[in-house]
């Protein structure tokens, strides 16, 4: 399977955001947390969620698929607390079952973490707080197994900022003894969110968006109905479409807040931006102007937004640096772009990015999720045909990306073998 495009139009229209994936993912393990039912609303389409829902099948969770973007989940029968299959270890998110089942079982054995090739990605700072937290914790055979014999609220000090840690954490927390602080905590929308959603279960959690979480332990949790909010990354690869293509282009059900590190870059390049109460509009200009850009922690700009302005920078005018901080291999669509005429000089964790006024259509390939959507966009300002191959790491994280370029106009098409992409191709020229 692959995407196919014809490069050249500007995107034009509106485009409707889905659900925040990373904050799916850890509302789906907290809404395992109770034994009654949680509904959950706004839950994006996408592979990775679907991934999470049958390892929580497999456990023995009841999940009620309502509709694509409704899901009712029933952790009330759950006869395992060991997770294990080849999905759930080719995905990240899978690591939040280890906080979930250890808050309230007491013991998890969940299958060491897989996710995109963009770093070494240890786990060490999540084992830190389960250990914090009175918890044994080892790695046996590709499997995390943490034990506690009495779960007990404690402080962490993260050693650095971790969104996954900081989740995972404050799950096991929620129904741990006692008190626990986390400090140095990740800020990111989706660990508030995935703070809100436990607090409507009856968790006592204070602090979520600051660096100092609070988390009073409660005996139990109950159901709730909670809807997920926006997904930040979906919204700003569709900003960052508009502005490559020149378009003009509305994305609704946003939160303009969590918008603010990535429209103010897109002003910076010259970009006029409209912000309203749930949407933002991104107008183009005919040149992009270079800047240079350092990927941090929310608020500020995020790591998983790098790729997508690789490819802006390769649009504008002048020359501008991008310094990724937070991990170790994110570079490698830098090739993919170079058989695109890019121009882009990597040294260790920065980039020096030379504008250039063109660039022409490519076979690549999709290194991982986020560099592969940047490729599409790429593909989609470039003059000719680009075809994008593994787009299955792509379909991990955005919901009918295709089909919502196509209602901008976009040119694009998923193909499953070589006579789809020529019919495409006599179609388009
Ligand atoms: C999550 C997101 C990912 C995003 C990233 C940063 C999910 C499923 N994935 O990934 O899309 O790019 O946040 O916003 O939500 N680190 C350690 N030890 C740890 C944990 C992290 O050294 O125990 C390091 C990492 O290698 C990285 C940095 O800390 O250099 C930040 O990682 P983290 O925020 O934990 O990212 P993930 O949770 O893996």
């Amino acid at each position: 399977m692959q995407y196919i495009m014809k490069g050249g139009n500007p995107l034009v229209g509106e485009v409707h955001i889905s659900g925040a994936k990373n904050a799916a993912l850890g509302i789906l393990a907290a809404a395992v947390m109770t034994d009654e039912s949680v509904t959950i609303d706004n839950l994006p389409d996408v592979n990775d969620i679907n991934v999470m829902l049958d390892a929580l099948t497999e456990i023995g969770v009841v999940v009620d698929r309502i509709d694509a973007h409704t899901v009712k989940i029933n952790g009330g029968n759950i006869h395992t607390v060991h997770v294990d299959n080849e999905y759930i270890r080719r995905m990240r998110a899978g690591y939040y079952l280890i906080g979930a089942l250890l808050g309230k079982y007491s013991h998890a054995e969940v299958a060491l973490p897989g996710g995109c090739d963009i770093g070494s990605r240890p786990i060490d700072q999540h084992l830190k707080g389960f250990r914090a937290l009175s918890a044994t914790t080892r790695v046996e055979y590709g499997m995390v197994i943490a034990d506690a014999r009495h779960l007990r609220g404690g402080h962490v000090f993260m050693d650095m900022v971790s969104v996954g840690a900081t989740i995972n954490v404050m799950l096991a927390a929620v129904l741990a003894d006692g008190n626990t602080i986390i400090e140095n905590a990740a800020k990111e929308p989706h660990v508030v969110d995935v703070a809100n959603m436990l607090n409507s279960m009856g968790a006592r959690v204070r602090g979520a968006g600051t660096d100092v979480i609070r988390i009073r332990g409660v005996s139990h949790l109950h159901g709730t109905e909670y809807s997920i909010i926006p997904d930040q990354i979906e919204a700003g690869t569709f900003m960052f479409a508009a502005a490559v293509t020149r378009g003009d282009v509305t994305v609704k059900n946003v939160i303009p807040k969590h918008m603010e590190a990535i429209s103010s870059k897109l002003i910076e390049m010259g970009c006029e931006i409209v912000e309203m109460d749930d949407t933002i509009r991104v107008v183009g200009r005919p040149r992009l102007e270079s800047c240079n850009v350092k990927t941090l922690p929310y608020p500020g700009f995020p790591t998983d937004m790098q790729p997508q302005m690789g490819v802006a920078l390769v649009l504008a005018h002048g020359t501008g640096v991008i310094t990724e901080s937070i991990f170790e291999n994110r570079f490698k669509y830098v090739g993919e772009l170079a058989k695109m005429g890019a121009q882009i000089k990597v040294e260790g964790n920065v980039a020096v990015v030379y504008g250039t006024d063109r660039l022409t259509g490519a076979d690549l390939v999709a290194p991982d999720l986020r560099a592969g959507a940047a490729l599409v966009l790429a593909g989609l300002a470039a003059e000719g045909i680009t075809t994008i191959d593994d787009i299955h790491y792509i379909l991990r994280g955005y919901e009918a990306f295709d089909e919502k370029l196509r209602g901008l106009g976009a040119v694009i098409e998923t193909v499953e073998n070589a006579r789809e992409a020529r019919k495409f191709r006599l179609q388009v020229v």
